[in-house]
């Protein structure tokens, strides 16, 4: 908690018009402060500041507020966060109303300042390096590869000379400690003691977190030698793999005034989509995207667009990264595919961007594409190659955190291979299982009754909806036929409600599960022809029937069995007249479904 005072100073003391002229150009126009609001895109300016009372509004997306507001909003602070950022730029210190964790707070912060001033000590050193005469090859390396002037100060980018010790020596001489230093793995220490200089020869990418600050390194080699493409800095106190996200500083501004990102896997593929006007993109530096990396881009937009390399791995690494992605909720997760040779860099290159804004145009939710894919996949495989594809589509629908759309995307993946939706779904090890919502598919596509026999379950259809039928039913005592548990007490309990509501009402006098059950009962009806679903029904039940007989046609040889080993013949004798009646029963059923099912074996 930081103390009151201390916040109304930070309030009191700040100059909203200094604050937001960082970040927008401001004009005079009369008596009014105006410029392009940082908060969507706009062309001609709507956002104004009121200097007198502190305060901005834009005209155009009516976003306003304080000067901590407007911190808050662009930089997605917390409101301490934008207070302590405040005070820091005033020169305050922020006393905290609890005195011990102020205290650890403060040393904590003190270090983690000097490990950012070594981070900053090592930049400069590879900054002037860069313009040196040692660092010419580095920057035709740069210009060969497309980066122009502009993009090296706005990403200030580096260069990491040759020597072993240049580093060591700049770091010394500016009373950094070497021991830190090795910490951030900008030096490594001697066996024989010592430091010697960990990047060498390449041009050196800076890892800024979002307030700016410099908190590790890449660094790429200028040709292509045996050696590793890319060194980058290891953890260290001040930076932990998989939480920052390349490019998010130059970024941040313009991803909320476009509202949304594009991800993509290089850093050099970062710079070119700025250079080439597509300001809103930031990678997730080398490793496969993160949950963190994910909350991170969450806090700064609700849509993001997703641009691996066409190559396999960038594929792979999409599908990867859909489950990361749908984890916080995005609101629009899209795919933008390459060519399979290209990476956004030489996309670029190639096609501008006139074509890549046609590329992003016609880019996919990023659920459809990945099943889309996956299935075509699968498809140009022999079918003896296909099981580890199919392996891997399940492992797709099963990133879906929710069931509707794992039945979505599994419908659609069943589509596109041409296969039977429930055969799909058995096969892929899938249990899909509506919970309350009403099942809207069609008989054959019906998932649910697969656990259930089928005939069982479309006579119940049958039952339920027409009330002749339920009753006839109900007469010849059809509740003893069903033998599924689940599908007896839904009838058991539809007839009671029968009895007692209006049939309008039906659906909610029943419980909880019987209502479940009933919905999906009803929503799938058999597959038959109308004309024939009287004689298929009749059929049906003759089928039902002959199984029941055929049950207690076999429990009364038990009983037979057992009387007679009792030596009761004269129970047996009974047993064996009544067991004659389902042998009649069996025979008379199964021609009677015969009749009815002819078109059936
Ligand atoms: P170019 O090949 O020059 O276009 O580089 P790039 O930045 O586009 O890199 P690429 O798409 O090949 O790789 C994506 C990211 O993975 C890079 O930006 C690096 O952060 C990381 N990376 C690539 N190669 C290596 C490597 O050899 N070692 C490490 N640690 N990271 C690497
Ligand atoms: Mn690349």
């Amino acid at each position: 908690m930081i103390e009151e005072s201390v916040i109304r100073t930070v309030i009191e003391r700040t100059d909203i018009v200094r604050l937001i002229g960082e970040y927008v150009q401001l004009k005079r126009r009369g008596g009014r402060l105006i410029g392009l609001c940082p908060f969507h895109r706009e062309k001609t300016p709507s956002f104004s500041v009121n200097a007198e009372r502190g305060a901005f509004y834009c005209f155009g997306c009516h976003e306003g507020g304080s000067a901590v507001d407007f911190l808050m909003k662009l930089e997605n602070l917390s409101f301490p966060e934008a207070i302590e950022r405040l005070a820091e730029r005033l020169g305050i210190e922020v006393v905290h109303t609890n005195g011990y964790a102020a205290e650890k707070r403060v040393t904590a912060k003190s270090r983690e300042r000097s490990y950012l001033d070594a981070m900053k000590t090592a930049q400069d050193y590879f900054v002037s390096s860069f313009y040196l005469d040692i660092g010419s090859e580095c920057r035709s390396y740069a210009a060969k590869r497309g980066i122009t002037d502009a993009m090296v100060k706005s990403f200030e980018l580096g260069y990491s000379p040759e020597s072993w010790d240049g580093i060591v020596e700049c770091l010394r001489k500016h009373g950094q400690s070497l021991e830190d230093s090795r910490e951030l793995g900008l030096v490594a220490s001697r066996d024989s003691g010592g430091f010697y200089a960990r990047f060498r020869n390449r041009l050196m990418f800076p890892v800024h977190n979002v307030k700016g600050e410099i908190i590790a390194f890449g660094g790429r080699i200028l040709d292509k030698s045996e050696t590793a493409k890319y060194i980058n800095s290891p953890e260290s106190p001040i930076y932990t793999k998989g939480e920052h996200l390349y490019g998010l500083y130059q970024a941040k501004m313009h991803i909320t005034r476009e509202h949304c990102a594009i991800l993509v896997e290089g850093n050099v593929d970062v710079v070119m989509m700025h250079a080439f006007g597509f300001c809103h993109t930031v990678a997730s530096m080398g490793t496969a995207l993160t949950p963190k990396q994910a909350a991170l881009l969450y806090r700064h937009t609700k849509r993001v667009y997703l641009m691996y390399d066409g190559d396999n791995a960038g594929r792979k690494a999409m599908y990867r990264a859909l489950g990361i992605l749908l984890e916080p909720g995005f609101e629009g997760l899209y795919a933008v595919e390459l060519p399979k040779d290209d990476d956004p860099d030489s996309y670029l290159r190639t096609y501008g961007a006139e074509g890549m804004s046609q590329l992003i145009e016609n880019a996919k939710p990023l659920g459809m594409w990945c099943v889309q894919k996956k299935c075509t996949d699968i498809m140009a495989l022999p079918p003896e190659l296909r099981k580890s594809g199919f392996g891997e589509l399940s492992e797709l629908l099963h990133e879906f955190p929710d069931k509707l759309a794992q039945r979505h995307y599994l419908s659609e993946a069943a589509r596109f291979l041409g296969q039977d939706e429930r055969r799909l779904a058995v096969e892929l090890g899938m249990n899909i299982q509506t919970e309350g919502a009403v099942s809207k598919v069609p008989a054959e596509q019906n998932i649910e009754c697969n656990q259930y026999d089928k005939i069982e379950w479309d006579v119940v259809h049958l039952v339920l909806t027409s009330d002749k039928r339920f009753e006839s039913f109900m007469e010849l005592q059809g509740i003893e036929l069903i033998q599924e548990p689940a599908l007896r007490a839904l009838l058991l309990e539809y007839a009671e409600v029968l009895d007692k509501s209006n049939s309008w009402d039906i659906l909610n006098s029943l419980g909880e599960n019987s209502r479940k059950l009933y919905e999906k009962v009803i929503c799938s009806a058999p597959d038959v022809p109308e004309d024939e679903l009287d004689k298929w029904y009749s059929g049906a039940l003759a089928g039902l029937t002959r199984k029941w007989a055929a049950r207690e046609h076999q429990q009364l040889g038990f009983s037979i069995a057992e009387a007679v080993k009792r030596n009761d013949m004269q129970s047996a004798a009974a047993l064996i007249e009544k067991d004659r009646r389902f042998i009649e029963m069996m025979q008379q059923s199964s021609k009677e479904r015969q009749y009815c099912w002819q078109h059936e074996g």
